[in-house]
């Protein structure tokens, strides 16, 4: 390893967070390696689109700003297309897009540093190898963000849900040890971090061998300064009483969960091999909200999954009131190639039409149950973390444990303060607020 500068590197990063801290961990190797980290593509040495192949959308905006990012490159500028489409397509992609020299994994970016030489000297690489023993422990993330920090504890996936490439992309789950985890949470919260969110694809099956989830929420728990403690996604089926009950212990494990229900009807459920059904998914809400009575769920929905019935769509509605979300992601089922579900006969395909319907009534009864709920809300009193000016003006933007934004006047000076506000308005999705005993700053925890 040499620091010899090396120019400056842009990284563009499209999908989930899972993506988000790669990319982090990528400008920390090549930092080490004498890349300087840019935030605008304009005039940089090496520009690397970090994707996601999620749905056909994902791949098509990506496939587009290959095309707009041409206009920023010079003769020795290197393009490298990293994460799940680069996985996805491999050495396709090198064919498709001539000005792209590099395609890179998920797996592949230890190699980064001696790849991008190679492509400076002409080379044109693709690298879709996975590695199972890969977490990147060496590597030290390099993050943007001072008042929240994301940690990979898991990567891949072992669920084989039937509409879901991420299997493909990431390949086989596997943990990092839980001693890696805390010594990386010990030293975020040494740098003044304190809220810490926990990455996985199913992120409560963690297991390194020796320990589960909760011993993993117990011992990231215990770190001096951590207050806030988050992960996502979690499976419904992975709730085990122990994991539940480490929740509900740990004094710094938010009242949030981000539990994907993808569909409320059990068929629909068993099509896309969620392996829970429509009264399992109940019966995880309701055993996690007996332990955590303040508990805000947001979630998951596909619809217009192939063969999803009018009745069965209805059911999805039925359970969404039922559950009373605080949000939900909505998404028109996209079918990716090698996928179980393109398999399924092509007479039950739901047209595009009839699923942007369904998507639309899904949104507007995902909305009146949040606005119904938060509007319930208002008056009430919770402990908000500021991190940033909100887009609007003079107000600042922080969140409640439960994940909720809110909007309250005040300077920059409170980013990454925690205060204690009471809700005093709400769109429907996000508050304002105002600071209740003339924002006293609150006592740290542990
Ligand atoms: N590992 C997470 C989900 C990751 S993908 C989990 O299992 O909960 C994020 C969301 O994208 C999924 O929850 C699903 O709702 C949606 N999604 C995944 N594949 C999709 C597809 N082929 N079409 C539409 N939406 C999809
Ligand atoms: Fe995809 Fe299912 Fe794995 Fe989530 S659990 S990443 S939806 S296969
Ligand atoms: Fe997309 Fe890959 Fe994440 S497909 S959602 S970036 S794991």
């Amino acid at each position: 390893m040499s620091s010899t500068p090396r120019g400056t590197v842009y990284i563009e990063t499209y999908g989930c967070q899972m993506n988000v801290s790669d990319s982090e961990l990528m400008y920390g190797r090549l930092a080490e390696y004498g890349y300087t980290p840019v935030d605008r593509p304009d005039g940089a040495d090496v520009i690397l689109v970090n994707t996601c192949a999620i749905r056909d959308h994902a791949e098509q905006r990506v496939i587009g700003r290959l095309g707009e990012l041409k206009r920023f490159m010079g003769r020795d500028t290197v393009l490298g297309v990293t994460g799940c489409m680069a996985q996805r397509l491999g050495p396709s992609l090198l064919t498709r897009a001539r000005h792209v020299q590099l395609v890179v994994g998920p797996d592949g970016y230890r190699a980064l540093p001696s790849l991008i030489e190679g492509a400076r000297a002409g080379e044109r690489v693709a690298r879709v190898d996975f590695d199972l023993e890969e977490h990147y422990e060496d590597f030290s993330a390099r993050r943007f963000e001072g008042v929240r920090a994301w940690i990979p504890v898991q990567r891949g996936c072992d669920y084989k849900c039937t509409y879901c490439i991420v299997p493909m992309t990431r390949g086989p789950e596997r943990s990092r040890r839980l001693a890696d985890v805390v010594r990386e949470a010990r030293e975020i919260a040494e740098h003044g971090t304190s809220e810490v969110t926990l990455l996985g694809q199913t992120v409560n099956s963690y297991h390194d061998g020796e320990h589960d989830f909760a011993d993993l929420l117990r011992a990231v728990g215990a770190v001096p300064g951590i207050r806030r403690l988050r992960f996502t996604s979690p499976h419904p089926n992975d709730f085990s009483d122990r994991v539940i009950a480490a929740m509900a212990e740990v004094p710094s494990v938010c009242e949030h969960v981000h539990l994907p229900m993808q569909s409320g009807s059990t068929r629909t459920l068993r099509r896309m091999l969620r392996r829970y059904s429509r009264e399992g998914y109940m019966d995880c809400v309701a055993r996690l909200r007996a332990a955590m009575p303040s508990l805000a769920i947001t979630t998951d929905i596909i619809v217009g999954f192939p063969g999803e019935s009018e009745a069965e769509f209805a059911e999805t509605l039925s359970a969404v009131q039922e559950v009373g979300f605080d949000d939900a992601f909505t998404f028109i089922f996209s079918a990716r190639d090698g996928t179980p579900a393109t398999r399924l006969p092509a007479s039950m395909t739901i047209s595009a039409e009839e699923s942007r319907d369904r998507l639309q009534r899904l949104i507007e009864v995902v909305r009146d149950g949040a606005r119904a709920r938060n509007l319930a809300l208002l008056g009430s009193r919770h402990e908000v973390l500021f991190e940033r000016p909100s887009r609007r003006g003079t107000l600042l933007q922080g969140r409640t444990r439960q994940h909720r934004t809110v909007l309250v006047p005040g300077g920059t000076s409170l980013i990454g303060q925690y205060r204690v506000v009471e809700l005093t308005g709400t769109t429907g999705s996000t508050f304002t607020g105002a600071f209740v005993g003339a924002g006293r700053p609150l006592p740290l925890a542990g």
